[in-house]
């Protein structure tokens, strides 16, 4: 029996002001939402407590794009897991690639991040994912394996530790990876976790994939027993092509 549930979970990274994403969150709460598909949403900062009250009653979490790693005091500008906590959010995600390729974030700050959230008892969705040279070059394990290493510190896995693998030649591309190189890269995900935290939790974690998720995409990707639902950027902001990748999620796998 499978263990695992569906999970699908919207990146709007930088787009939409408050009151578009009130109204888009509203359109998204909404949606008839399918049986066995977990679904968050990720606004900006800003739009947090606004989107939390769209989405009230709708079974949909609220997720924040980013934490800082310190507990509190003079960090001008950044963002503490006490307050996205106390702004209703339950799941954060960490090392997007575009906070590794715009900021320099590196796995040192995301073994921090990581343990700041499980202290405030919130859940990382922590990205992962190879750049288009790394995999010309045979190097897309090792690359994985060493973004895990920010899960070195962790004698037990964060309190509800999913992944995302986004390979990042496909976000933002409209080329999403084949479900059979997704299927791989998952597996291997899957693998590296049982390795550090033995079969159970290699078993039992979520690993979404993400990178031009869309309804074209979906469906032959869901269709892998290795993928657990989505990390979806672009489609994640049109509700027509939300419907359809949750649609996706919800169809059983081969
Ligand atoms: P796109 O779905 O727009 O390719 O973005 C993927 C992504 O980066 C989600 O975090």
């Amino acid at each position: 029996m499978r263990e695992r549930r569906r999970f699908f979970v919207a990146n709007w990274k930088m787009t939409r002001t408050p009151s578009a994403a009130a109204e888009l969150a509203r359109a998204m709460a909404a949606l008839a939402r399918p049986a066995g598909v977990d679904i968050a949403i990720a606004p900006s900062f800003p739009a947090l407590d606004r989107v939390r009250a769209a989405l009230l009653g709708s079974g949909i979490a609220l997720a924040a794009q980013d934490v800082f790693h310190e507990r509190e005091g003079a960090f001008t500008g950044e963002v503490s897991a006490a307050m996205l906590k106390d702004a209703g959010v339950s799941l954060v995600l960490v090392g997007h690639s575009e906070r590794r390729l715009l900021r320099g974030e590196r796995e040192t700050d995301f073994a921090r991040k990581m343990a700041r959230l499980a202290e405030e008892g919130l859940a990382p969705l922590y990205c992962v994912g190879e750049t288009q040279r790394e995999r010309e070059a045979g190097r897309t394990r090792d690359v994985l394996r060493t973004q895990l290493g920010a899960l070195d510190g962790f004698a037990v896995p964060p309190p509800g530790l999913a992944l995302a693998y986004e390979p990042v030649w496909a976000i933002g591309t409209g080329l999403a990876a084949t479900p059979e190189l997704a299927a791989e890269a998952h597996a291997h995900l899957r693998a590296e976790l049982a390795a550090r935290f033995g079969e159970p939790v290699g078993r039992a974690t979520r690993i979404l994939y993400g990178g031009s998720l869309s309804p074209a995409s979906a469906p032959g990707l869901f269709a892998k027993e290795e993928v657990d639902g989505g990390l979806v950027g672009g489609a994640s902001l049109s509700v027509s092509d939300t419907t359809a990748v949750l649609a996706a999620a919800a169809a059983p796998r081969a």
